[in-house]
């Protein structure tokens, strides 16, 4: 049998040479004002890069100044935002790579909006007990606005592609379940209304830059920031069908597998599988979540014929982690405590290819 992790596919209007995909990582080392840092992030992600024809998915990345933020994360609607990430693009560009961008609102977990008044679908308490308010429906529709401004932002820098950050109890996600989607307008209550501002977002996208240019995630069963409706299944199979009918030409759908929540493990409960909306999507699928070298492999043999697996945590402690799962060699453990170091290299540029790569790789 061939390894389908090695064998080539189409995402969009591009051809991978291989199945293996850099998830998103927030990792905290771009300067203060948004702009990925030109001594770090080109080298970070073209390094990742070894295995020509790989596909990386940048860090999730502010669509707007108002969209919420942390400190050290990265925009994508200013000038020097856009020409920083061109570096980034360009390099990896030259190393043969792909790379799209996450698109990312907060929502009601922005930790500088919590309590104030630009927030998300519906109310979290915070410790006092302040709840945030809803989004008028004129801010909704800024909001997809500065998706399709940071989209064509994106082009702009570089990119070969968007991903709507549909995932993780953000912005997008909190409209999507019923767990933080309490609202009684067009935009909250049957599941059509919890989809509606998704679905928008990537019509508008789609239309922008092409459907082709255009990826959503999803994560139907993570816990993390309050999320998991008590039956995902109705919900996210209406998402998905409708991706299929409206947007078959979307160049990938990425959704989280149940065993884990946000960037930790989690223990899948009885029932929780996405194979049935693997029967809803028939274009390209990233699965993402817990996969090691022989999973990954055991999973892309199931639908061979879409499927592209993304690695996070593993992603960081190897750069060259395409090249290893190729050739069977060991990976390094990651080291959660270097996950986020604000702008340092430490645990970013310093993971070394392993020697026994010389020569045939590097
Ligand atoms: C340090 C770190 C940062 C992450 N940042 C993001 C992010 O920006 N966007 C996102 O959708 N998921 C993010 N995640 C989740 C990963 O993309 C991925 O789904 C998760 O780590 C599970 O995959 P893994 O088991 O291969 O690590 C992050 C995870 C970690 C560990």
């Amino acid at each position: 049998m061939t390894d389908v992790l090695f064998s080539p596919i189409k995402v969009g209007s591009i051809e991978l040479g291989n199945r293996i995909v850099l998830a998103p990582l927030t990792r905290f080392r771009n300067d203060d004002d948004g702009s990925p840092n030109a001594e770090l992030a080109p080298e970070h992600y073209a390094e990742r890069c070894l295995v020509p024809g790989t596909l990386l998915i940048a860090e999730a990345t502010d669509v707007s100044k108002f969209s919420g933020s942390y400190a050290n994360v990265p925009g994508l609607y200013t000038e020097k935002q856009i020409e920083a990430w061109k570096k980034v693009t360009d390099a990896v560009h030259a190393k043969k790579g792909y790379i799209f961008v996450q698109l990312w609102a907060l929502g009601r977990v922005n930790p500088g909006n919590l309590v104030s008044d630009v927030v998300g679908a519906s109310p979290i308490p915070d410790g006092e007990g302040k709840v945030p308010r809803e989004l008028t429906e004129a801010e909704i529709l800024e909001y997809e606005d500065a998706f399709v401004e940071a989209s064509k932002a994106a082009i702009k820098a570089g990119f070969d592609g968007v991903e709507i950050h549909g995932a993780h109890g953000y912005l997008v996600d909190q409209f999507i379940q019923d767990v933080s989607n309490q609202r009684t307008d067009k935009y909250g209550g049957s599941v059509e209304n919890r989809a509606r501002f998704a679905l928008e977002i990537v019509e508008k996208v789609s239309a922008a830059i092409g459907p082709e240019h255009t990826g959503i995630r999803l994560s139907p069963f993570s816990q993390f920031q309050g999320m998991k409706m008590t039956d995902p299944y109705p919900t996210f199979s209406y998402i998905i069908s409708k991706l299929q009918e409206s947007y078959p030409s979307l160049a990938y759908l990425h959704v989280v597998e149940p065993r884990v929540s946000g960037g930790s493990d989690r223990e899948a409960e009885e029932g929780e599988s996405t194979a049935p909306y693997h029967k809803l999507w028939k274009g390209a699928w990233i699965a993402a979540g817990g996969f090691t070298a022989e999973s990954a492999k055991e999973y892309a043999a199931q639908y061979p014929e879409k499927t592209l697996i993304a690695f996070g945590r593993y992603f960081t402690s190897n750069p060259d982690l395409v090249a290893k799962i190729k050739e069977g060699i060991p990976l390094v453990p990651y080291e959660r405590e270097k996950f986020y170091v604000n702008k340092s290299p430490v645990g970013y540029l310093d993971y070394k290819y392993a020697p026994e790569l010389k020569g045939k790789y590097y």
